[in-house]
Order: structure tokens, then C-alpha cells, then sequence
């Protein structure tokens, strides 16, 4: 699966942004705070705007402090996947069955230097594990190639059936990168800079698409 990041886009016309990668598995929605991290972005009265835009599944990355606050308003509103930080809460498994009731897919993202092994006791509460592949807060950062680590861990627990979820990697994907990520396991690639700063966003999707299936 390819989800395209906005992030990248133009913030001024995302509704015809989404329309340019339309055929995308999911769109990746940036949400940060200016707290978690150094950077902010957008919130909930933007993915409302975009869940009436695009019918593409709306994928909701929340960079924000106090996730059991806001996360359930995202799934409520109808995006697809609502994902949160483990470094933000004390207790992930109350924010994920909280999603999850309010009807959402319930997502658990790891920064690059969270380890993996504390939460996979409690990865069967989630629908989605994002790995993150750069330090969050800005698009077009390099490729961590490290994290491959705990995608394979994590894959090697989803072939075996211990777990279900999708394993979806986000920070530095593109041409260079994404059969590395590919072979490590992971469903689903995030691309921001890689898909919007083209100058053909939806042939950029099929491209990385090809890649990531050879
Ligand atoms: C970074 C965001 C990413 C960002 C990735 O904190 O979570 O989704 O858009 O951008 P690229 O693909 O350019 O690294
Ligand atoms: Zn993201």
C-alpha cells in the first residue's frame, strides 16, 4: 500500500492535492501540536474539510501530546486509521480501545529510537504499527535505515499469526529507499516529498508502487 503525506502538499488546495493520487491506498494526514513535536500543522477541523473532499481513506498520523485527549474525534469524524505516538501516553491500550469504539482502526507509531520490544505484548490491541524512519516533525529528512530492525520483528510476528496488523513505515521513503523498506516486511510506505514535490504526484505513487512489489 502507498499512502501519500500531505504534508508535502499545497495546503491551500488539498482537496485537488488529493485528487492528484487519487487510486492511493490511504492519505496520510500530518497532525502536530507544536508540543510533541517542534512543528505544527493542522487538526481536526481540516480532516473534516478533507473526509468531505477525497473518498481515499483518510490515514491521521497524530504528533501531539495528551493523544487519549483527541484521537477518538478523528475516528469519530470517519478518518480510516488514527494513529498516536507511544512516547505521548502512559496508556496506550485505553487510547487504542478508545478509537477502536468510536470506530476507527487504531494505529501505534514508534520514534526511531523507541525500541519495540515493550509493546509487543500490546500490539494486538492495534490495527497499525507505523515505524518511524526519520525523527517526526518535518518532511524531507533522510532515510533511518536502522528502524528496518523493528519492522522485521514485528513482520516476522504478523507471518507467524501471532499478530494482525498493518506494518507501515513513514520518513525518507522514496526511489532510493523503499525496496529496502519492502523487504524488511512493511505494508504500507508513507511519501510525502517523494509524491508532492513532483511534477506528476499520482505517477510518483504508481512508481513507488512498482518498486515496492518488485
Ligand atoms: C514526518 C511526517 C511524515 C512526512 C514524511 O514527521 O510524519 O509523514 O510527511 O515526509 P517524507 O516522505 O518527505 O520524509
Ligand atoms: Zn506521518
Amino acid at each position: 500500500m502507498i499512502a501519500p503525506s500531505i504534508l508535502s502538499a499545497d495546503f491551500a488546495h488539498l482537496a485537488d492535492e488529493a485528487a492528484a493520487v487519487e487510486g492511493s491506498d490511504w492519505l496520510h494526514v500530518d497532525v502536530m501540536d507544536g508540543h510533541f513535536v517542534p512543528n505544527l500543522t493542522l487538526g481536526l477541523p481540516v480532516v473534516e474539510s478533507l473526509l468531505k473532499a477525497t473518498d481515499i481513506p483518510l490515514d491521521c498520523h497524530l504528533m501531539i501530546d495528551n493523544p487519549g485527549r483527541w484521537a477518538p474525534g478523528y475516528a469519530e469524524a470517519g478518518a480510516y486509521n488514527v494513529t498516536f505516538h507511544a512516547e505521548a501516553t502512559e496508556d496506550p491500550i485505553a487510547v487504542a480501545r478508545d478509537i477502536r469504539a468510536a470506530g476507527g482502526k487504531a494505529g501505534l507509531s514508534v520514534k526511531p529510537n523507541t525500541p519495540i520490544e515493550p509493546y509487543l505484548e500490546i500490539l494486538r490491541e492495534f490495527d497499525t504499527l507505523l515505524v518511524m524512519s526519520v525523527e517526526p516533525g518535518f518532511g524531507g529528512q533522510s532515510f533511518i535505515a536502522s528502524v528496518l530492525e523493528k519492522a522485521r520483528i514485528v513482520r516476522g510476528l504478523v507471518d507467524s499469526g501471532e499478530l494482525q496488523l498493518v506494518v507501515e513505515i513513514d520518513g525518507g521513503i522514496n526511489a532510493d529507499t523503499i525496496e529496502q523498506a519492502a523487504a524488511a516486511g512493511i505494508d504500507c510506505f508513507v511519501a510525502g516529498s517523494a509524491v508532492y514535490n513532483t511534477a506528476d504526484p499520482g505517477a510518483a505513487v504508481k512508481s513507488l508502487r512498482r518498486q515496492a512489489a518488485t
